[in-house]
């Protein structure tokens, strides 16, 4: 499942597809032996909260004035002042318009992840998706044209011409690593390691489709995947299945 989320300058549910706030891809492998594996990602490198309460507060910073209906500047400048951990993902945004589709996006896990191998011995991971089709922002002209939802349409039409291809790069981590906090980006030198190719040959409209029954509950991981002390990424499975439960009812 392809993704617009909403951040700190949009409040509605359905967030337009030129603002400047995250783009996810969702995962679900299903394995031979019965087994799943979800990744539920960003395309950006790192979060912006390191603990769920910075989340939170973002959430209710905007929230508009009630009175007249509009975003109130001076609140959600008091949150950034007060949540400096929610300062790098913001400026990655700020810096990096949107992409021009969703095949031309790159998509980072975030957390840090643990491989664990036959012999019990623990590797900590990070891992992204690079767009074999490249990586491609919408300029700043573009932003100002594009229709609000254009990128839902423009998968399905790309992919019937051509499947769309992501690599999967693994970061090896090392000692002293940061391994709980998603705000913090690990050092450009550590290894990368390609473990495979994502294939997307078919795409449909979201609404009625299959991946809507999913919980992209980024915890459910198979064998050799363990979750690391990262709040966020804990918090997340909760806040999922509420979510999911709400969404399922239709609340
Ligand atoms: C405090 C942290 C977070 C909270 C509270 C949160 C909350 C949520 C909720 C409630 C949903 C909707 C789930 C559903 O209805 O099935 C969602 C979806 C999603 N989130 Fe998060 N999230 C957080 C952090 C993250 C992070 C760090 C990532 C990426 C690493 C991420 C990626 C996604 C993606 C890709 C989806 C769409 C999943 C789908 O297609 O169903 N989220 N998030």
């Amino acid at each position: 499942m392809l993704f617009s989320l909403p951040s700190l300058s949009q409040t509605q549910v359905k967030i337009a597809d030129t603002a400047k706030n995250p783009r996810g891809m969702a995962l679900e492998f299903k394995l031979p032996n019965g087994g799943l594996q979800h990744m539920a990602m960003l395309n950006t490198p790192i979060f912006s909260a390191a603990q769920p309460e910075t989340f939170l507060a973002s959430i209710q910073a905007i929230q508009p004035d009630p009175a007249t209906g509009k975003p109130e500047p001076e609140k959600i400048k008091a949150f950034k002042a007060s949540h400096p951990d929610s300062l790098a993902q913001a400026t990655f945004l700020a810096n990096n318009n949107p992409p021009s589709s969703y095949v031309n996006s790159a998509y980072w896990g975030i957390h840090t992840f643990k491989f664990i191998n036959k012999a019990d011995k623990t590797t900590l991971v990070r891992w992204y998706f690079v767009p074999q089709a490249g990586e491609k922002s919408l300029s700043n002209d573009e932003m100002k044209i594009a229709p609000a939802n254009f990128l839902e349409q423009s998968l399905i039409e790309q992919v019937k011409l051509a499947p769309a291809r992501w690599d999967m790069i693994v970061t090896i981590g090392i000692a002293g690593d940061v391994e709980d906090n998603p705000t913090v980006a690990w050092a450009a030198e550590r290894e990368q390691v390609k473990v495979g190719t994502l294939t997307i040959t078919g795409a449909s409209p979201q609404k009625g489709a299959d991946c809507e029954k999913i919980n992209y509950d980024p915890l459910v991981m198979s064998d050799g995947f363990a979750a690391s002390n990262d709040p966020i990424l804990h918090f997340r499975s909760p806040a999922y299945a509420i979510s999911f439960g709400k969404r399922m009812s239709e609340q």
